[in-house]
């Protein structure tokens, strides 16, 4: 019986949030430390021919004021004839998106810096732009990851009994975690230390060292405590390595802090997506073709693929099949993952369509579903390592009461709102990377451990400490969990939702082989109550090493570390995916019951219920996961009904950066929200038996909110968010 493992646990770290102790990136105490402010373009596409400086570095407290012109060199330098590129910050006269950083001015105070930033004029020669998808999708090219159609879907398609014929439309979404991009960078001879906000440390020393030309040994990155970031933090941004050029050629530690407004081009965003959705069915609603071609932009400098019918695949038993991503350059930045990167844009298309289909069938929805549920994996053939899917949709309904939806759309009501139910599935991939974790056990039970993982919220602290615990058979309080430093053990960057399996796998794996070194030290005495047993056999417990079938036999373990003169053991453990998983698809899976009610005078749409239930494997901290899951609904909310980033495609400009202009959810639009986990018992996906569901909680949001929608107002909205002028 665990005691820890699948038991509500508050936060480890949850204290030093709230009282300030911890810190985060711009808040490190740094010495004579100097302030940057970035200076961004004003045209999309084109040279910078003049940048006047005088006036700013004449201003109060202004130290140095960078631009292409004299800015350290970071990166290999361009050949004269290379293609338009833009890894690295201040390198050339070349413009690329509007809102790229073309100066960096730094000062004595954030305030003179700020101040200065504005005396900075540029000249541009500027050349035609391009902003909108629309405008480009003719040169659009295939994504690298795309695979092959299965089956005939073309054929499939003009046979069908049953069809829907829809394109769907996503605007740029970007991300707003409320701790900005920052970074502190300082110098100690050749060694440079910088702390950023980041979800991966070892992904920004790598970028860093091949941007300075350090080696990466010399260079540490900190960083403890995340205030969000959602992917926004999964590259490394350009402003470390501004911040790091800033302070060698300074001889200073140098902090750079973005503003919110800067924000909005510093570090990606979910790309613009149009999706081109045709789906074929017989008359039961089995289905015979489905093609769904999605398109997203990137920028002119760099591919990006959001992988956006990647799971989509997986997730009908449907034998014609083609879903392409095609990829169009534009002047803008390049986009990056966001929450549920890819599966939530292309589901909220198909899942859209599949709605759309069930009308034209006149079947529930759900029964759409049943009828095609994937009993093996679609693409593989392989099947499923745990799949609980249908328990999801009957309990979701069950819980929602969906047996007393009426079909017709505007046929049910609450006053003069017109009340619309609407369902979709989810999906999200089960992943394991690589990854090390290291354990110091001390005689008077305690322990240290550390990975260079990352918590950007979901708690990554408290559940690492768990599973320690849990393990090392320690109470919470004994075992100290370390991350977000790159004299820690390798970890991956914390996205995909892979880091309780990944991270999680290698604490427990040192932790059973300190358990399994104790039990070597306990045989070297030939009386030992343990001898010839084997370490599959014991487990620690309140300070003893005992055998699992009889508790009653075992030995002290500080006593041991005492007798055999072993004052700590320190065990570094690197897990790997095993073979195993091979044989098997291995998702995550949920389904989405959502009441909306909207006001027909005025097409404010009201979510006043959701139901989601789903299945992720094993749950460790039910009070964490109900968070990521609520979480993940809500921001379901924001792209289904508020967030759009508008670009003025005349100057190819952000004109919704800041958070009056571009709309998050607030406390007034949350109503009731309740997530369930349907438990799996999955023992090959990892030891743990845990699956992705950071990313899951969203994926169907967005296509159950529409379709209620639809269901209320009988007007289907394919193009998200789905605003009151649209229900108009
Ligand atoms: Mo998540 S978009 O993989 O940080």
């Amino acid at each position: 019986m665990a005691r820890y493992l699948g038991k509500e646990t508050t936060r480890v770290d949850g204290i030093a949030k709230v009282t300030g102790k911890a810190k985060y990136a711009a808040e490190f105490q740094v010495p004579h430390v100097a302030y940057g402010f970035v200076v961004l373009s004003t045209v999309a596409k084109g040279r910078i021919t003049a940048i006047d400086t005088r006036e700013a570095e004449q201003a109060a407290g202004v130290v140095r004021v960078f631009t292409h012109r004299n800015a350290g060199r970071l990166g290999k330098a361009p050949a004269a004839d290379a293609a338009p590129q833009w890894a690295w910050p201040l390198q050339s006269d070349r413009v690329f998106f509007n809102g790229q950083p073309i100066a960096l001015v730094v000062a004595e105070s954030y305030e003179q810096a700020r101040y200065a930033a504005r005396l900075v004029k540029a000249s541009y020669q500027a050349e035609p732009h391009a902003t909108e998808l629309e405008s480009v999708l003719d040169n659009a090219k295939p994504a690298s990851d795309n695979t092959p159609p299965r089956g005939d879907p073309a054929k499939a398609l003009q046979v069908a009994a049953v069809k829907v014929n829809a394109e769907y439309h996503i605007p740029i979404n970007h991300h707003n975690p409320i701790e900005p991009h920052a970074a502190i960078a300082f110098w100690e001879g050749n060694k440079l230390t910088v702390f950023d906000k980041t979800q991966n440390v070892y992904g920004v020393q790598k970028h860093l060292a091949e941007g300075l030309g350090v080696p990466a040994e010399d260079i540490r990155v900190v960083s403890p405590f995340v205030g969000g970031a959602f992917g926004s933090s999964l590259k490394p941004n350009y402003y470390p390595s501004l911040t790091a050029m800033a302070a060698r050629e300074l001889k200073r530690p140098v902090k750079l802090v973005l503003t919110r407004t800067q924000m909005f081009t510093g570090h990606g965003y979910r790309p613009q997506t149009i999706q081109k959705v045709r789906l074929g069915a017989d008359a039961n609603g089995k289905l015979q073709a489905i093609i769904q071609e999605a398109f997203h932009n990137t920028s002119s400098f760099e591919t990006f693929s959001d992988n956006t019918t990647g799971f989509l695949k997986q997730v009908y038993a449907c034998e014609n099949l083609d879903m392409p991503l095609k990829v169009a350059a534009t002047d803008l930045a390049t986009p990056t993952w966001m929450r549920a990167p890819g599966a939530v844009s292309g589901m909220f298309a198909l899942e859209s369509a599949m709605d759309e289909l069930a009308y034209a069938l006149k079947m529930d929805p759900m029964e759409l579903r049943l009828v095609n549920y994937a009993e093996v994996d679609p693409v593989s053939g392989k099947p499923f390592s745990s799949k609980a899917l249908r328990e999801c949709y009957r309990l979701g309904a069950e819980k929602f009461g969906w047996k007393n939806r009426k079909p017709e759309p505007r046929s049910m009501r609450d006053g003069k709102l017109l009340v619309g139910w609407g369902m979709a599935s989810s999906v999200w991939g089960a992943m394991q990377m690589p990854a090390s974790a290291k354990i110091t056990f001390r005689p008077d039970g305690t322990a240290t451990v550390s990975s260079a993982t990352s918590d950007i919220g979901p708690g990554t602290y408290t559940v690492m400490t768990m599973i320690a615990a849990e393990f090392l058979g320690l109470k919470l309080d004994q075992v100290t969990f370390e991350l977000g430093d790159t004299r820690q053990p390798q970890a991956p960057a914390q996205g995909g939702s892979w880091t309780t399996s990944s991270v999680g796998s290698a604490v427990r794996g040192a932790a059973l082989t300190i358990t399994a070194k104790l039990l070597d030290l306990a045989n070297r005495d030939a009386g030992s109550p343990l001898r010839g047993v084997s370490a599959d056999d014991v487990e620690m417990l309140d300070g003893r090493l005992r055998l699992k079938s009889d508790t009653s036999r075992g030995v002290d373990i500080a006593e041991l570390m005492r007798s055999t003169g072993t004052s700590e053991i320190t065990e570094v453990y690197k897990s790997t995916p095993s073979p195993e998983r091979d044989k098997y698809a291995s998702l995550a899976h949920g389904a989405q019951f959502v009441e909306v009610k909207v006001d027909p005078e005025l097409g404010t749409v009201k979510v006043t219920r959701v139901i989601e239930i789903t299945a992720c494997g094993k749950i460790l901290n039910p009070l964490a996961s109900h968070s990521q899951e609520i979480g993940g609904v809500v921001w379901g909310i924001g792209m289904a009904l508020e967030e759009a980033t508008e670009v003025d495609h005349r100057t190819g400009r952000v004109m919704t950066a800041n958070l009056q202009h571009y709309h998050v959810p607030v406390n007034a639009d949350i109503h009731a929200i309740e997530t369930v986990f349907v438990e799996e018992d999955d023992t090959i996906v990892n030891p743990l038996g845990v699956k992705g569901m950071g990313e899951l909680g969203m994926v169907g949001i967005p296509a159950a909110i529409a379709n209620a929608v639809y269901h209320a107002t009988g007007k289907r909205i394919r193009s998200l968010p789905i605003t009151p002028e649209k229900l108009l």
